[in-house]
């Protein structure tokens, strides 16, 4: 008989996450690459390879554009370099979709070529039929309902989503359906705080709320937001450090040194040794 190690460094699964339903929330950040799956990993419960990288690393104008292979690059480096957290990669528009074979097929490659453990899928009721699929197939499933960004244009923008009473029971029956066809968890995005409050009590899956409220059942961000790192953050955001202020400076201190040849010293090269 093997004996398992005394605290073995293990991956959080999806009844871990749920099991912080009604408790403690549920810490989550996106990361798209390793050097921040790295920092990350030993602070959070979860983290998201979000499709924002598309806006946030590539400077597109949405996420709209964004491939397969970027999100399957990215998620790679992420499960590779992280040992602790629940890693979630996106679907990109476009991927999921058209059929309920499309979606799988977009999540076998996802699942097969990075080894995530869960994928997510913007969209409520609409979708339902094709988490369901999913799941029925193996598949752990992150929901995400109110403010889908890969609905921008049909949304007429990034705007807060519940604002009258049409919507507020759209995006509880949305994230209702999202529960029902059995996804794990769901991300509330851009919620008027009520409602994400009341999706939070109606649900016994756990919510993630960006934009939403303090009573979701966990918080999530974009990381480069949170650090200062992009050009300009949305209103729900808060700054935890000024990332992108500290980074300018080391890079002016760098090439000032370079050009009045203070850098690099003999500290820094390889001598003959006599
Ligand atoms: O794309 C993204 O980064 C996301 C998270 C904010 C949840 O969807």
């Amino acid at each position: 008989m093997t004996t398992a190690p005394s605290n073995p460094q293990r991956r959080k699964t999806i009844l871990d996450l749920q099991a912080h339903k009604g408790k403690t929330p549920i810490v989550v950040l996106t990361a798209y690459d390793a050097v921040f799956a790295r920092l990350l990993d030993p602070h959070c419960d979860c983290i998201i390879v979000g499709d924002s990288l598309g806006m946030v690393l590539y400077g597109m104008d949405s996420t709209l554009p964004v491939t397969l292979d970027m999100m399957i690059a990215h998620g790679r480096a992420v499960v590779k370099a992280s040992s602790q957290a629940f890693v979630v990669i996106d679907m990109p528009f476009g991927s999921y979709q058209e059929s309920q074979e499309v979606a799988f097929n977009s999540c076998v490659r996802v699942l097969k070529e990075t080894g995530t453990q869960a994928v997510k899928i913007e969209g409520g009721a609409e979708m339902a039929e094709t988490i369901a699929f999913l799941v029925a197939r193996g598949i752990a499933v992150m929901g995400h309902v109110a403010l889908m960004p890969q609905h921008v244009h049909a949304l007429g923008g990034y705007r807060f989503q519940g604002r009258d009473e049409q919507s507020r029971k759209r995006i509880l029956t949305d994230a209702l359906a999202v529960e029902k066809a059995g996804a794990f968890a769901v991300v509330l995005e851009g919620v008027e705080e009520s409602l994400a409050r009341e999706i939070t009590e109606k649900l016994t899956i756990p919510t993630i709320g960006i934009g939403a409220s303090p009573a979701c059942d966990g918080q999530v961000l974009v990381t480069l937001d949170m650090l200062g790192l992009t050009p300009r953050q949305p209103s729900f955001v808060k700054q935890y450090a000024d990332a992108g202020s500290l980074t300018s400076e080391a890079v002016s201190a760098y090439a000032k040194e370079v050009r009045a040849r203070q850098f690099p010293t003999l500290k820094h090269c390889f001598t003959k040794k006599e």
